[in-house]
């Protein structure tokens, strides 16, 4: 086979081969060692002088030309095989994840957050305090006397005395109100002062559909120079309409009695009811939503505030109660149940954070 035929045959199969594999083989059955271009080669030491530079450089033009159409060759088989490879391992990444079972926000917890938006935006910022209290926060700071009934009333769980301490600081019963955190407060920060608390408070009732002996409740107060009922209704007001989500909606105050405000009011919100569901607006009924007042001096004393410079005032509203108006829920119990169906029920989208922008 001359040289010419070689190369067109080489050629060919090159350009014939389908991988990586096949390709080195006609490598080698050109360039190897016993390969068809090296025999040739091989066959010009006996040429004369003048055949074998004549004939070798043809020869290794042809070589030379081979090699490159070997390399060519290669490269675009390497491609094809990358461009499989990457074929088959694709991950699509515009592939959804499998819906995995969501958590949800407790109906609760979402309370307090919208709490906690609406309240901030009015310069209210968050304060707390122990579940496990002394006798002086729950009730003598707060004006309660020694004998008073309110005391019995509210069906406290009196835990054993604190030991090392002595009188009202020793006694120790679990919070029956977040009331205690207002003289925490103030005994912390003094006056101005602009709080709102949530957490749990107990009492010795029996359970029911609106009844726990352990449910939450958020505390608010506000103490300054010029501070009087108006501020008060104002808020209330403020609060229940974003809450609820209601325009222009009725607050009436109810004349009551605490003994840590004076005046005392109930807070009624306007509502309309029929046999099986209550509509919050207008409407001819009313419902009870919290306590409130102003802060009576006495307290201001206990903490060590001038009244006659500071007043101002305080309130108190059940965290279920407000939920269970706000989303329909029946049963103060089926909140502690743990029942993931009622969770996934009732329980809120976790990316959505309430805020005052959107609405809560
Ligand atoms: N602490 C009162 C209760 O638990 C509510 C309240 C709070 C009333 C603040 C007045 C002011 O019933």
């Amino acid at each position: 086979m001359n040289a010419a035929e070689l190369k067109a045959e080489l050629t060919k199969k090159i350009e014939a081969a389908n991988d990586l594999g096949q390709l080195d083989e006609v490598r080698v059955s050109a360039l190897g060692k016993k390969g068809a271009i090296t025999e040739l080669m091989k066959g010009l030491g006996k040429m004369s002088p003048e055949d074998r530079k004549t004939e070798g450089a043809a020869l290794n033009v042809m070589k030379d030309d081979i090699a490159a159409k070997l390399e060519d060759r290669q490269k675009t088989l390497k491609k094809a095989a990358m461009d499989e490879k990457l074929k088959s391992e694709t991950l699509d990444i515009t592939l959804e994840p499998r819906p995995a079972r969501k958590g949800t926000i407790h109906p609760l917890t979402q309370t307090m957050d919208e709490m906690i938006a609406i309240f901030a935006d009015m310069g209210f910022s968050i304060h707390d305090g122990p579940d496990i209290e002394d006798d002086f926060h729950n009730f003598t700071a707060l004006n309660f006397p020694p004998k008073h009934p309110a005391r019995e009333m509210q069906d406290t769980f009196f835990l054993p005395d604190a030991e090392g301490q002595d009188g009202d600081a020793a006694k120790r019963v679990l919070r029956t109100h977040t009331s205690t955190c207002q003289i925490r407060a103030m005994m912390e920060l003094g006056a101005p002062l602009r709080k709102i608390v949530m957490g749990r408070v107990y009492r010795a009732e029996a359970m029911d559909t609106t009844h726990s002996a352990m449910f939450h409740q958020i505390e608010g107060m506000m103490i300054d120079t010029n501070t009087n009922m108006g501020h008060l209704k104002g808020i209330m007001k403020t609060f229940c309409e974003k809450f609820f989500g209601v325009e222009d909606l009725p607050v009436r105050f109810r004349p009551s009695f605490f003994p840590f405000t004076e005046p005392s009011a109930e807070v009624d919100i306007g509502c309309s009811k029929t046999r099986d569901a209550i509509k919050i607006g207008g409407g001819n009924d009313w419902l009870e939503i919290g306590g409130c007042g102003m802060v009576h001096p006495n307290v201001l004393k206990n903490v060590g505030i001038d009244p006659e410079k500071y007043q101002g005032f305080a309130f108190g509203m059940g965290l279920e109660r407000m939920t269970m108006l706000k989303y329909g829920i029946t049963d103060v119990r089926s909140f502690y149940d743990g029942d993931t169906r009622w969770n996934e029920y009732y329980g809120h989208d976790p990316i959505n954070k309430p805020n005052l922008a959107t609405g809560v």
